[in-house]
């Protein structure tokens, strides 16, 4: 629930009155002892995605920069982000045009479709492109293509930080009110954009919190010096320094292997009947790893940014 003050700072509510879209089923709860979570994964397009994309879109359209009837939405993205857009977009009937990797599932492509959006650049993909060039030639031949496009940009948008300080961690300030002793958080999390590490930091930090800041990172990964290897842990450690994460605020960051991923993801559907995603286990591990070092004043604060089925292998 957004308090008065941030209320102020979200650009104005474009929602219907039957959307069930403005209110949040993100719940925030005590998991284990001293290990709080937020259920990012109950959010519509099933991710903490959406607070992205509802914010860009809302600051689009208040700004003119998407004109209902006239604007078509694109971006590069088969991941949670566009999931989170076609909910978004749908709200006021803008379509989207997504460009998706090859690599990405059939599975996932058919269901971005089956949401309404619709894949281009298949052809030039397989011939090689990247789903960048196909973004950029889609903009440059826009007036052929008889389009207006709005390029989200989740990478480089600073809404996408925004959208975390005054909803995502607006909520959780609001929500810790049911922790009234807590005085210190330190807050485990992973990093693609970094929008959402920075937007919750920030927000805990306004309201007074003690904050630190452990930032989670698959095995062989370190993000700050670009160091990248090929992961199961998608959305985080992507391949470029996160742009829109605010180093000085990470204290520690920590690498997990995957098989102490999979015995969290394991432990957290046993003890809570959620089969939690990739990156939100791999949090989870560490914050129950530290949950020793909570106390009525301090708390671990982790996400559970969306489900792990998508990610599940045989
Ligand atoms: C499953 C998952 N976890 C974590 C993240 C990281 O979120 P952010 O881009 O806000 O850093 C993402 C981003 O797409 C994601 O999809």
């Amino acid at each position: 629930m957004l308090n008065q003050k941030d209320q102020l700072k979200w650009p104005n509510n474009h929602f219907s009155t039957t959307s069930i879209f403005g209110g949040t089923p993100s719940y925030l709860q005590e998991v284990e002892p001293g290990v709080l979570v937020k259920f990012e994964c109950n959010n519509p397009g099933g991710s903490h995605k959406v607070r992205a994309a509802r914010y860009i879109i809302q600051d689009a359209l208040q700004s003119g920069s998407i004109v209902q009837g006239q604007t078509t939405v694109i971006e590069k993205t088969g991941g949670n982000f566009g999931f989170g857009l076609i909910a978004a977009c749908s709200e006021f009937g803008v379509p989207v045009e997504l460009a998706v990797g090859l690599n990405f599932s059939p599975t996932k492509r058919r269901c971005l479709e089956l949401f309404g959006a619709t894949l281009i650049g298949v052809e030039m993909l397989k011939a090689g492109s990247t789903p960048r060039e196909v973004v950029e030639w889609h903009q440059r031949n826009a007036e052929n293509l008889g389009k207006q496009y709005f390029y989200t940009d989740q990478f480089s948008n600073p809404g996408n930080v925004k959208a975390h300080e005054y909803g995502t961690g607006a909520e959780i300030v609001s929500q810790l009110q049911g922790w009234p002793t807590v005085e210190s958080i330190i807050l485990v999390a992973g990093a693609g954009t970094g929008a959402s590490l920075t937007g919750i930091a920030r927000s805990l930090l306004s309201a007074h919190y003690d904050v630190e800041v452990i930032l989670v990172e698959p095995e062989g990964c370190d993000s700050q010096r670009g160091v990248f290897i090929e992961h199961r842990f998608e959305g985080i450690a992507v391949g470029v320094s996160p742009p829109l994460l605010d180093w000085s605020l990470v204290t520690e960051r920590v690498n997990v292997d995957f098989t102490t991923m999979i015995a969290a993801q394991n432990a957290f559907a046993g003890a809570h009947g959620y089969f939690i995603g990739n990156t939100s286990a791999a949090c989870f591990a560490v914050a129950r790893k530290i949950a020793g070092c909570a106390t009525n004043s301090r708390k671990i604060l982790s996400l559970i940014y969306d489900h792990g089925l998508w990610y599940f292998r045989q």
